[in-house]
């Protein structure tokens, strides 16, 4: 059970956590209406300080998911790292944490429409360590399709969205694996439930492209920029069919809360030599060390509390 921390933000101010509470009428729960993201912050113990990873992304991919949703969101840049920074120091945390703002669609009106939500920002947070075992996935590729872009927009990171992942998560752990993969209608590689997905091949790195119903995941961007810089290589953003996962010497997946999750199998075959690849390891040293405050050349990808 994720358990809150003390405070969280609701109603333009900070409040005692189990007095954010919305009404059972509102749209939020209703009818799934909000968009939000999930911000990790990373304990580092000798220099005793929690570090905040990629602020200004995670803003600007929730200012664009609400403008995908019609939302009128007024807070600034400046506004919103504030109210997160000042949340992570009244919370006092001294561990890993996961922070989530949302905007959620606080009206009442019995509607199901996006017209007048009421929108309104709230950002709780819970500790958070490893998401995903960290001793390789098996995962199964889901009987779920993710949804188009002309259904629900994966792009907007939207609450009601999560109905579809829900649902190939339960048919992958009722099944026996640890995640499940999505197709989309034209049995193209999209994501996982919650993480995208990077595959090696004979030294090549390859991610389905942002235009295969996945989220502009900022892990994802950040793995894409550390590959680039730090091996020297460029990744392949194309399409690939379910049959190629098999084949890929190295497969990974990506997110905030996953972080950087190896995969053993797919649909029970063995993904290389069912060990942890040599990439995969690299790319997952660069980040800790990055998202730690270790790294000197990212500091500004963090942000120190
Ligand atoms: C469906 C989906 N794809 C990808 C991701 C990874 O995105 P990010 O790296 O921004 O956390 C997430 C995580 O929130 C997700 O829910």
């Amino acid at each position: 059970m994720s358990k809150s921390f003390p405070f969280t933000y609701i109603r333009k101010k900070f409040c005692k956590s189990q007095d954010a509470v919305v009404p059972i009428q509102c749209k939020a729960i209703q009818y799934g209406l909000g968009c939000f993201s999930g911000i990790r912050g990373n304990y580092n113990k000798s220099k005793k300080t929690v570090y905040l990873f990629r602020l200004a992304e995670h803003y600007n991919r929730l200012k664009d998911s609400t403008k995908i949703l019609g939302f009128d969101f007024d807070v600034t840049e400046k506004e919103f790292i504030k109210i997160v920074t000042d949340l992570v120091k009244k919370n006092e945390a001294k561990e890993d944490i996961y922070v989530r703002p949302i905007v959620y669609a606080a009206s009442i009106d019995v509607v199901p429409g996006l017209d007048h939500p009421e929108e309104d920002l709230a950002i709780y947070m819970i500790p958070l360590g490893n998401y995903l075992s960290d001793k390789g996935l098996n995962v199964c590729v889901s009987s779920w399709r993710r949804f188009d872009d002309d259904m629900i927009s994966s792009k907007a990171k939207a609450t009601g969205g999560y109905i579809n992942s829900a649902l190939a998560k339960k048919e992958a752990k009722e099944n026996g694996y640890d995640e499940a993969i999505f197709l989309n209608r034209d049995g193209k590689v999209c994501e996982a439930s919650g993480a995208n997905i990077f595959g090696v091949k004979d030294g090549e790195i390859f991610t389905p492209h942002l235009s295969f119903n996945n989220l502009n995941g900022i892990t994802r961007r950040s793995v894409i920029e550390i590959i680039e810089k730090e091996l020297n290589q460029k990744v392949r953003e194309e399409s690939f069919d379910r049959s190629t996962l098999y084949m890929f010497d190295e497969l990974f997946l990506t997110g905030t809360a996953a972080r950087i999750s190896w995969i053993a199998s797919v649909d029970k075959k063995q993904i290389g030599d069912g060990k942890e690849g040599p990439i995969t390891k690299k790319l997952k040293k660069f980040y800790d060390e990055i998202s730690l405050g270790e790294n000197k050349k990212y500091m500004h990808w963090l942000t120190k509390i």
